[in-house]
């Protein structure tokens, strides 16, 4: 095995993190990564909203359990409530991954790129975790005003987020993978 399946294989998602964040090459890259994604036609549509600063994320998280707590969803519901819960598993780094919503096959492009700065944190030893959570809050009330305040281009849609951060618990279990069945026609 090589050392890019490697990483692959042994990646978890990480829902602990240490508060400092990594340092900034570090997030350079991941971010760099991200944007390295293959995108349909080429188009390379994308806009990365890395958020940092803390009350920025306390907001983040407070709008994403606003909207949890009006879903039918009971376990979404419960996590609105749930006092204990942060959204973004208190990572100091939340990246946010939009499209331009005209574009087709755009949430696949966004999906790439979510996908690829997961496999980059781990490559670099670091922790990571889609969430797309994230999204309630362009489906909720305050969803312009955080448009704005972060600086999502006019008819782009948010379709992905990792959060990133030095993993406080390092998982080492081996995952089970089932289903995800293979078929080879020879
Ligand atoms: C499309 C997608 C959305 C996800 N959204 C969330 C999320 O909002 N919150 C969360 O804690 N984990 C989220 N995850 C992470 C999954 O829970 C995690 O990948 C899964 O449990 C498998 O674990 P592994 O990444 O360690 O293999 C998401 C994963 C995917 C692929």
């Amino acid at each position: 095995m090589n050392e890019t399946l490697r990483v692959i294989a042994q990646r978890r998602s990480c829902k602990k993190f240490l508060p400092d964040s990594p340092d900034e090459a570090a997030v350079r890259a991941i971010v760099e990564a991200g944007r390295a994604a293959p995108s349909a036609r080429g188009r390379q549509s994308r806009f990365f909203a890395v958020v940092r600063n803390k009350q920025l994320l306390d907001e983040l998280n407070s709008a994403v359990k606003d909207v949890a707590k009006t879903l039918d969803d009971e376990y979404l519901h419960q996590q609105g409530h749930n006092a204990d819960y942060n959204a973004f598993y208190h990572a100091p780094i939340l990246i946010i991954v939009a499209g331009d919503g005209n574009k087709s096959m755009v949430e696949a492009d966004c999906a790439a790129a979510n996908q690829n700065m997961l496999i980059a944190a781990e490559s670099l030893g670091l922790g990571a975790c889609w969430i797309n959570f994230t999204l309630f809050i362009f489906e909720g009330q305050h969803a312009e005003a955080f448009r704005k305040k972060l600086g999502i281009p006019e008819g782009y849609k948010v379709y992905c987020s990792v959060v990133v951060g030095s993993k406080a618990i390092a998982r080492s279990e081996k995952k089970t993978i089932q289903g995800n069945d293979v078929h080879f026609f020879d």
